[in-house]
């Protein structure tokens, strides 16, 4: 008897269609020049790594607490405490990632209909996982220099509108917020009674001025960090929320009936990974950085991207960037096309999450290309 299935409706609002045009080229490709990856090049520090695995030896390898484990709940507390002057209830919950925090958040507060402002470009996920809550995806444009712009954020809210998300630093820009670029979305958020879910997953990668968080200038922000690029643990699945305590609470339920808790092993880790000093690793990623600009500032007009670890490249003139992507992995390059990313299809984002040899010799063929 054949196998009967119905694939539910909701699956017909994700699509992943641009990236796997890239993946199959690249499928092709033996030894390709990587500059696709969304992920740190380094290991997870060692004394995690010994952690997780003592963890386990002494049979720490049951469910946790669904909202996480309390001495790893103290110690993002403690950061966040350090950091903030919050004078609200704030309650915290221990998750898969912060893709499991954006899940469950969406879930949580997104009735069919309601509308959420993403700043485009934004994190493929998010577009997504609004659809799958029910929700509208509306975005506001940022280009040229991805700066939010409040106008047009204010001009974007409808009465349906709820929730705002920001990014920063951002994937794919590499943009880093001012403070007073902050406060100046915080004043239209609060005017319009939005909530701002703020991603700060690459809040350690900031290289030219100390990180800002609407945090600390919006109270009705639900705050997102995780481990997966400060301490490259992608692999473990390990993140961290706070906000208002009721959002928090639902959200700790929805975690109760689907991930139940986030890795049990990993959450050991992570409180011995939060005492590692990894200012090293981000000097080396400045570096980086710099090294990409000096070399794509010129031929491509790339302004030099604050944090995380991508530049987002404008396509040279008269190409869009599918095509030009197409081009670059015809040459061995992997880089991705802005249209994953975006409504427009005028950038590519490069992650230089790699060797200083292999970007190097991706920046290379990359000029080349342009010239
Ligand atoms: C902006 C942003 N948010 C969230 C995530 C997901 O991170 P996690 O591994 O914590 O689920 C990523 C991963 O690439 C990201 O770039």
């Amino acid at each position: 008897m054949p196998v009967r299935y119905h694939i539910a409706e909701r699956m017909k609002l994700l699509d992943a269609s641009g990236i796997r045009k890239v993946f199959d080229l690249a499928a092709k490709l033996s030894d390709p020049i990587n500059l696709s990856i969304g992920q740190p090049h380094f290991d997870v520090p060692a004394p995690a790594k010994a952690e997780a695995i003592a963890a386990i030896e002494r049979g720490f390898n049951k469910y946790t607490q669904t909202q996480g484990h309390p001495e790893l709940r103290e110690a993002v507390a403690a950061e966040a405490a350090e950091e903030f002057d919050w004078h609200d209830d704030r309650h915290y919950l221990i998750t898969s990632g912060v893709s499991g925090a954006l899940l469950l958040a969406f879930m949580t507060l997104i009735n069919p209909g309601d509308e959420v402002i993403l700043l485009d470009p934004y994190f493929v996920m998010y577009k997504h996982l609004v659809h799958l809550a029910g929700g509208k995806a509306v975005m506001v444009d940022t280009y040229p220099d991805f700066t939010p712009d409040p106008d047009k954020i204010a001009a974007a809210v409808t009465d349906r509108t709820t929730m705002l998300v920001v990014n920063s630093p951002g994937n794919p820009t590499g943009r880093v917020y001012t403070a007073d670029e902050l406060k100046a979305v915080a004043k239209v958020a609060d005017r319009a009674g939005l909530l701002v879910i703020s991603d700060e997953i690459y809040n350690s990668f900031c290289y030219d001025e100390p990180f800002a968080s609407p945090a600390s200038v919006c109270e009705n922000t639900l705050l997102m960090r995780g481990f997966s690029k400060t301490y490259a643990m992608t692999g473990w699945r390990l993140g961290w929320c706070t906000g208002p305590a009721e959002v928090i609470e639902k959200m700790t339920m929805l975690q109760q009936y689907s991930f139940v808790c986030a890795p049990s092993m990993a959450q050991a880790a992570g409180v011995a990974a939060m005492g590692c000093d990894m200012s090293q690793r981000v000097a080396e990623y400045r570096r980086k950085r710099d090294m990409v600009h000096k070399a794509l500032a010129k031929p491509f007009g790339l302004k030099k991207p604050g944090g995380a670890f991508y530049a987002f490249v404008p396509a040279p003139a008269g190409q869009t960037a599918s095509e030009f992507v197409t081009r670059a992995i015809e040459n061995n390059v992997l880089i991705i096309p802005g249209s994953v990313f975006s409504e427009r299809d005028t950038h590519f984002r490069l992650s230089y999450a790699t060797s200083d040899e292999k970007l190097a010799e991706g920046l290379d063929v990359l000029i080349r290309l342009a010239g």
